[in-house]
């Protein structure tokens, strides 16, 4: 069974405005053609890679991963049946509104929502960002990656391996230097391509806003330096200041999205094969960079603070 990888993510807001200008004005994605109760945006050729839907909520609504076609997506949708997991086929209507030939939905043993679809009609119009963006990473590697919280994080971890993911790195971070500090367990799994991640999980208490972020990968460090620059002169929360991470080698940030999760911007990742990767584990996020904005907080006296993302 494979995962092809990351094909477009749903989010629901109350705040579709904020979410338009946040898209189009500092990450640079191109508005689409509109679907009933929902805005599309494209970072590429395919009519949408963000679907934004107008709810009550402010959560990431649903991770949705490709498939190869109809056989791959019965399989995937049996294992969930299998697991006890909650599974409901999406409409043909539904399955149009999102321009494939057929999807379901579903949800991990954490709880994290997710769709598989198979099939798609490629845009006719090319994208041209409207921030001046040279051009987002996708194609065979999928639009980014997306990483969920896990309280029961074996049993997940588990189960994603049992549909088709795969291990490229089972890290375990400290975030400061207490030799008592237990570190926080992550895993970062690869699809059937060379992205690092497509997905990965935290060993924390979830769901926040249904996700902790989801990762965009623009084609150079010209244009993640020009996308932090909008974000400041937004004054957009920056969550994590520019770094390089240790795993996967990209170089970005992190900024709050509308909903309160974050999105990673970065570029220049390390490339695997997927077909004969050796799972690593790293005890650091990042080599350089990262300061997160809850660490600020911690020192600042605010145990309040927002848990600690990573890559
Ligand atoms: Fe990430």
């Amino acid at each position: 069974m494979a995962i092809k990888a990351l094909g477009y993510v749903v989010i629901e807001t109350a705040k579709p405005e904020a979410w338009d200008a946040f898209l189009t004005r500092i990450v640079g994605a191109m508005r689409g053609d509109d679907a009933p109760g929902a805005a599309l945006y494209r970072i590429d050729d395919r009519p949408f890679r963000l679907r934004i839907e107008t709810g009550s909520a402010e959560r990431l609504a649903a991770a949705a991963y490709e498939v190869d076609g109809p056989a791959e997506l019965a399989a995937l949708r049996a294992r969930f049946v299998a697991a006890g997991l909650p599974v409901e086929d999406g409409s043909a209507e539904a399955a149009r509104e999102r321009c494939v030939t057929a999807f379901f939905r579903a949800s991990d043993p954490a709880g994290n929502r997710l769709e598989f679809f198979h099939g798609g009609t490629p845009e006719r119009t090319p994208f041209v960002s409207p921030a001046g963006v040279s051009g987002f990473v996708t194609g065979d590697m999928g639009m980014g990656h997306v990483v969920f919280a896990a309280p029961n994080f074996a049993e997940t971890h588990a189960f994603y391996e049992s549909i088709g993911f795969h291990d490229t790195d089972v890290a375990r971070y400290r975030f400061s230097d207490d030799p008592a500090d237990p570190g926080m367990g992550f895993t970062f799994m690869h699809a059937a391509n060379g992205r690092h991640h497509s997905l990965a999980l935290g060993d924390i208490p979830g769901p926040l806003f249904g996700c902790l972020h989801v990762m965009l990968e623009m084609k150079s460090q010209v244009d993640v330096g020009r996308c932090h620059d909008r974000m400041r002169a937004a004054k957009i929360p920056e969550s994590a200041t520019i770094g390089r991470h240790v795993n996967d080698r990209t170089f970005g940030f992190y900024m709050q999205t509308p909903s309160g999760f974050d999105i990673e911007i970065g570029c220049d990742p390390l490339v695997i094969d997927p077909a004969k990767w050796v799972p690593t584990a790293h005890m650091s996020p990042s080599e350089w960079g990262h300061r997160w904005a809850w660490q600020d907080a911690l020192e600042a006296g605010n145990a309040a603070g927002d848990p600690p993302k990573a890559s």
